[in-house]
């Protein structure tokens, strides 16, 4: 039986996925009508019980923040998407974007619909220039067919979407920093609290959330939460969008659903992985994106699902599935890992600019015979924690997540170089 799902990316196929036509013949567009003459809380409602869980990265449940969002009065709010996948690894977002952009649009406007919001932003990755314009391309279509601009179906309400592109800057799918650099200021992240929901866009109240966590809200409110509960795990309901690169053979996107797939059917499964290219063993995976955690062969009948990741020290994260075959180098993998932070690193906070540099300095040393002493590894491991402590935001925080969860596969191998007889 496939272990592959399509509740979210039925449709995906379309052989033109800018047609109202097309779309609406498929149903597309009655969760939205549905919507409209829905009482916003028991919409809320629907959300919550499904147990979305924020696909971005963070795995926020939607429903506490729409929620949170509702019971503040201020106006005007804002609704903005989190376009910026810029975790390496990831491209789901891109492919929601490509190829069923209008559910996504959908589900922005119910959530505009929801908190009568003002406007809606896209904040798409700068590098995604053709999905920019395919957005607007689809942004112009769904607002001639009345679903999107003045008097919405009819219903008195106006609402707009604007798409924003960023420059290229990992740390900009932060949220608050995307909300500076939607903005026009420098993308920084923000103190919290105040919460986004409080103090968000333009300093006005605003929701954040993924592209797949809205592309979700129009099958939430089709099927109902419990439903699209059901189809997924007991604590996170519905589908994931998994990206397999690296050494995998069949490197691509998959819906797969919550709680019923082990990270072994992830990397093998004919249908899905296939196994790895070139026939060669599997090392390592790394899960979620630079920011993720890195398991063992010896993880590999852990459940994919939130609950089950987490309790294995893994994590879902962004959705990303690195796959490495047996002939990476861990200390060199990381190694990447840490260039890649050291780059990105936005330089507000001491932890996270110079701790990502030592971070590479310590695992330079570590691949250098008799380089690196015991001290070097004690020191290391209290540079983990204070980047994780005290780091200003998630950028810093998750730095070492991948080295930290790689030595406790890997620590033969990482400590291999160590000279004997300790301190010197
Ligand atoms: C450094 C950093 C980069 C992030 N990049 C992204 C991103 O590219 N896309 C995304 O959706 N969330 C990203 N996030 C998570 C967002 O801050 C936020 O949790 C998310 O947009 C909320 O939406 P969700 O609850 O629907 O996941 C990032 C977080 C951090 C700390
Ligand atoms: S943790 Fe890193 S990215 Fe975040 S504010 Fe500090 S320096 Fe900038």
């Amino acid at each position: 039986m496939s272990k592959l799902i399509k509740l979210l990316t039925g449709g995906a196929d379309s052989e033109d996925p800018l047609s109202i036509e097309d779309y609406t013949k498929t149903g597309g567009f009655s969760a939205l009508k549905k919507a409209a003459v829905t009482k916003n809380e028991d919409i809320i409602a629907e959300v919550k019980k499904a147990k979305l869980l924020g696909r971005g990265g963070a795995a926020y449940p939607a429903g506490s923040k729409w929620e949170h969002l509702f019971h503040i009065q201020e106006t005007p709010r804002y609704i903005v998407c989190n376009a910026d996948e810029g975790e390496p690894g990831t491209f789901k977002d891109r492919f929601i974007m490509d190829r069923m952009p209008l559910k996504l649009l959908e589900g922005i406007i119910i959530a505009g619909f929801v908190f009568r919001a003002k406007a809606g932003y896209i904040y798409v990755r700068g590098e995604y220039r053709k999905i920019q314009k395919r957005l607007l391309e689809t942004i112009e279509n769904v607002k001639a067919s009345g679903f999107l601009g003045r008097n919405i179906l009819g219903s008195g309400f106006d609402f707009d979407i604007h798409v924003i592109s960023g420059a290229g800057a990992y740390v900009c799918g932060e949220n608050s920093a995307l909300l500076n650099s939607t903005e026009g200021k420098v993308g920084r992240p923000r103190i919290k609290p105040p919460h986004l929901a409080e103090v968000g866009l333009f300093l006005k109240p605003t929701l954040v959330n993924n592209v797949e966590s809205f592309t979700n809200i129009p099958l939430i409110v089709h099927m109902g939460g419990e439903a699209f509960l059901q189809a997924g795990h007991s604590e996170s309901g519905g589908t994931k969008l998994v990206c397999l690169s690296g050494h995998s053979r069949n490197r691509g996107v998959y819906e797969i659903p919550l709680g019923k797939v082990t990270l072994r059917d992830l990397i093998y499964d004919p249908e899905i992985g296939g196994g790895l290219a070139a026939d060669k063993k599997l090392k390592f995976f790394h899960l979620g994106g630079q920011s993720g955690t890195i398991g063992s062969i010896d993880q590999l009948d852990t459940v994919y699902s939130y609950t089950d990741l987490k309790k294995a020290g893994l994590s879902v994260g962004s959705g990303a599935v690195v796959v490495m075959d047996e002939s990476v180098s861990i200390l060199e993998y990381l190694i990447g890992v840490t260039e890649f932070f050291i780059h990105e690193s936005c330089g507000k906070c001491i932890p996270c600019r110079e701790g990502n540099r030592q971070l590479h300095q310590f695992l330079k040393k570590l691949s250098v015979p008799d380089a690196a002493t015991v001290e070097d590894l004690n020191t290391l491991r209290r540079l983990i924690r204070t980047m994780c402590d005290s780091s200003f935001c998630g950028l810093g925080q998750t730095a070492a997540a991948a080295l930290k969860s790689a030595w406790n596969h890997f620590k033969t191998e990482i400590e291999a170089n160590v000279r004997a007889g300790g301190m010197k």
